[in-house]
């Protein structure tokens, strides 16, 4: 599951080069910022091209320890990607850290996954959702999901702690940016296999330089609603390398998916 088929396809027409530069892959467990705290970038240029986000600024954001993030549906409920997890069922291996920017802060609260339910028919196509349920409630605001396209356009923001460029390290304090959308018709000519409808692009097209990146997969994009409240949008899914220009990032449309991830949600409990 966390090497889809659509990138290994890539790898025979483009090269192993690319097969890195598309992958779907979380980051490395390995390359968290535990053994290296210095890996906070030059400030102003992170998630890439991003700042770094103040201390309750997205309370519902969510450090993965597989190296994904992503966002509180209900408060003992993430919803993140589905390449970030490996299939559904009971699953205590993953820890949850919320509540801080800074994942070396002590105030930061943590819980235990127990039970992973990845998108019904998640084949590395589209569907790029999962939701983990948590041993216990992180007392955080929770992330509402888009219920129709209404909210599809505009700019959006992305948080994260991924790399602050292509190849580059995890971070170890949260980094933001707003990137543009992108119509389905133009990411398409990027992206020919961009599955519409279930897939939605965002980025700078003509200059690149702002963009998710390795390690922010599962993170939410988001914006406000015409009541000023956060809603998401998106998940953190793909792109051919970072912030290249002409190259979007890909994410989840989570508004194609709202009601199966409220009824998933209700499964789980939430
Ligand atoms: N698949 C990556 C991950 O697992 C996210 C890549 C996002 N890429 C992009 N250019 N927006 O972390």
């Amino acid at each position: 599951m966390k090497n889809p088929t659509k990138h290994l396809k890539r790898l025979t027409a483009v090269g192993a080069v690319a097969l890195a530069a598309f992958s779907l892959s979380p980051a490395a467990a390995s390359a968290l910022p535990s053994g290296n705290p210095a890996g906070d970038g030059e400030p102003g240029t992170t998630i890439v091209g991003g700042t770094r986000a103040e201390q309750g600024e997205f309370p519902f954001m969510v450090r993965l320890s597989m190296g994904c993030g992503g966002a509180l549906l209900e408060k003992d409920i993430v919803l993140t990607a589905a390449h970030c997890v490996d299939g559904s069922g009971s699953d205590t291996s993953i820890t949850a850290t919320g509540g801080v920017v800074d994942l070396e802060d002590p105030a930061a609260v943590t819980a235990k996954s127990t039970e992973v339910l990845q998108a019904p028919g998640y084949d590395g196509q589209g569907k790029d959702w999962a939701l983990i349920k948590l041993d216990k409630a992180l007392d955080q605001p929770t992330l509402p999901i888009a219920k129709d396209d209404a909210y599809n356009e505009g700019d959006f923001t992305i948080a994260g702690w991924g790399a602050d460029q292509e190849g580059g390290d995890q971070q170890r304090y949260l980094l933001k940016a707003e990137v543009p959308f992108v119509d389905d018709a133009t990411c398409k000519s990027a992206y020919p296999d961009l599955v519409e409808g279930e897939e939605l692009c965002a980025g700078k097209l003509d200059t690149g330089g702002v963009d998710s990146c390795q390690g922010d997969s599962g993170g939410p994009m988001f914006r406000k609603d015409d009541a000023g409240e956060w809603v998401q949008v998106g998940i953190v899914s793909w792109g051919d390398g970072c912030a290249r220009p002409g190259k979007p990032g890909v994410y989840t449309e989570v508004s194609t998916f709202a009601a199966d991830i409220e009824d998933a949600a209700a499964q789980l409990g939430g």
